[in-house]
């Protein structure tokens, strides 16, 4: 078991903020009804709703030290497996403990006085380019394609005493719960969606009491593939999320994604009280400017031709940038339907009427549109794998569909490549079934599978090879 491959089988987990609705103050509030049309919103740009203001240095305190993951295995255990943390993994501003964790670990100490390691935020909001961890980040490399019940047998072994016992059972069985529905087949690829319907799947939305026994049925075992998008284009998104279901109070539908195992209204309290200052650090974040020379003047050619071709849908970047919020619908865009058709072909409704029936319910919304936010492309460069479902290996195959993989993997070791602009990657003449060992098959990316689609977006195939090459060059200037 390494680093982070224990963790992200085993210890990640998106929960539920549960509360009374008494101190859900604030925040816009949505009309409850019978409209089924309530669950969803038209295509086209997403309005601005305000947030509760927050203070981002406090919220990258909470960030890094705050337990809004409240159980997981108990340290001692979890010593005894994992390795000694890489200093390059370690992050400034971190207390006690956490100062001597990996970036993607939190510890706290539990009412029954024993010490607790989960995963927060950052086990898939963070990745390092070159030797740095950059916050922020989608990992690409995340590997969710293990059982995570595996990582807790294992740990179980090393649990000792009572207290020690009732932390990791209770662990165990929010694991249990969700195993069946986190597997995804790729390595990269990211279940978090699935998660949270699953996670609701075994919660009470008036009470949050969790029951191991499913309350509503389950989502698909499949996830569909997500890539996991960076942080700092919160700054300028009016929802969240690639179909723009998350709706209202940008706090609550992050921490709302944050909490396996709340089950106390005074620590759910607790956590909606540092959720604004969580989302304002996150508006502060700027992406890491590319690594390597960028030849200036192609890129000013670069951006006139983005002004005339791109910017309608992405916005114009620079002081005077605007962005049109703006979601276009599959049969415009063409990339793959299978997420956004998911989403609002009425299949996961009773997850909606669950998040509304919620105490959030009154400043959150879950309605997704019948498409894809084309996203402000800030940091870019860093983002690959492209697409919301990370099927394009890098900018050049994105600004030309004749050049992408039908079937390729990521290189080992990982390695960028400035030139194609994303992560070096290996086109393979197999697709997984082809694959002759299961270990290679997750690593193959098979654009031939449902939900992996390489299509669409082909705006700019009609373009001359000149001016794709300057428009390349001005996006890793973004
Ligand atoms: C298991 C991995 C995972 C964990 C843990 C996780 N997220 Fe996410 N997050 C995702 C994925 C995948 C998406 C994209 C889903 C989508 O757009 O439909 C996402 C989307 C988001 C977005 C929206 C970005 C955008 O551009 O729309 C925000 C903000 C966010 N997460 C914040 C958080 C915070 C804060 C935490 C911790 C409390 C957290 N996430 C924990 C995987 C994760
Ligand atoms: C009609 C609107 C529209 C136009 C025009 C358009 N895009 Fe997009 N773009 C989108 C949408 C929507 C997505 C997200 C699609 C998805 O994730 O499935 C996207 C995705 C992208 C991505 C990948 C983002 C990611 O999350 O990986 C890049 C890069 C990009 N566009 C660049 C461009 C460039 C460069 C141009 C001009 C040649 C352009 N786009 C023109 C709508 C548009």
């Amino acid at each position: 078991m390494t680093g982070k491959g224990l963790i992200a089988a085993a210890v990640v987990g998106l929960g539920l903020v549960a509360a009374a609705a008494a101190w859900f103050s604030g925040g816009a509030p949505f009309s409850r009804g019978p409209d089924p049309d309530r669950h969803r919103s038209p295509t086209g740009p997403v309005e601005a709703t305000a947030q509760r203001p927050g203070d981002p240095e406090a919220g990258y305190h909470a960030l890094v030290n705050e337990p809004y993951v409240s159980c997981g295995t108990p340290y001692d255990a979890w010593r005894r497996l994992a390795p000694a943390p890489e200093p390059r993994d370690l992050l400034p501003g971190r207390e006690g403990r956490n100062a001597e964790l990996p970036y993607f670990l939190t510890a706290h100490t539990n009412a029954d006085g024993v010490e607790i390691v989960s995963n927060n935020c950052l086990v898939c909001h963070a990745s390092r380019v070159g030797d740095e961890v950059v916050i922020g980040l989608g990992d690409a490399f995340a590997d969710f394609t293990g059982d995570p019940r595996n990582a807790v047998t294992q740990v179980g072994r090393f649990v000792r005493g009572a207290a020690e016992t009732a932390a990791w059972r209770r662990w165990a069985d929010r694991i249990e719960g969700i195993a069946p529905h986190i597997r995804t087949d790729t390595v990269g690829m990211n279940p978090a969606t699935n998660l949270s319907w699953a996670l609701m799947a075994h919660r009470d939305p008036e009470t949050m009491a969790w029951s191991n026994d499913p309350l509503l049925a389950p989502p698909p075992e499949n996830p569909v593939p997500l890539r996991t998008p960076p942080w700092w284009w919160m700054a300028r998104k009016n929802a969240m999320f690639y179909t723009t279901i998350g709706r209202g109070d940008h706090s609550r539908y992050m921490l709302f994604a944050s909490l396996l195992c709340a089950d106390s209204l005074d620590e759910l309290r607790a956590i909606d009280a540092y959720a604004p200052d969580i989302r304002a650090y996150l508006e502060t974040l700027a992406p890491p400017p590319f690594p390597h020379d960028i030849d200036q003047e192609l890129a000013a050619e670069g951006r006139i031709v983005f002004e005339a071709q791109c910017a309608s849908c992405h916005g114009s970047q620079g002081e005077t940038g605007t962005y049109p919020n703006l979601v276009v619908p599959l049969d415009r865009i063409g990339t793959d339907p299978l997420y956004a058709e998911t989403m609002t072909d009425g299949g996961l409704d009773r997850f909606y009427d669950w998040v509304e029936r919620s105490p959030h319910g009154g400043s959150v919304r879950a309605a997704p549109a019948a498409g894809y936010i084309a996203p402000p492309l800030d940091g870019i460069w860093a983002a690959a794998p492209y697409l919301h479902n990370g099927s394009v290996p890098n900018l050049a195959a994105l600004l030309d569909s004749r050049l992408r993989p039908r079937y390729w993997r990521h290189a080992t070791p990982r390695a960028y490549d400035p030139e194609a602009v994303g992560w070096r990657h290996e086109t393979l003449d197999h697709g997984k079934d082809a694959a002759a060992d299961p270990a290679e098959r997750r690593l193959i990316y098979d654009t031939t599978r449902p939900g992996y689609a390489n299509s669409g977006h082909a705006f700019s195939d009609a373009l001359s090879d000149a001016a794709r090459r300057a428009l390349l060059e001005y996006l890793k200037s973004l």
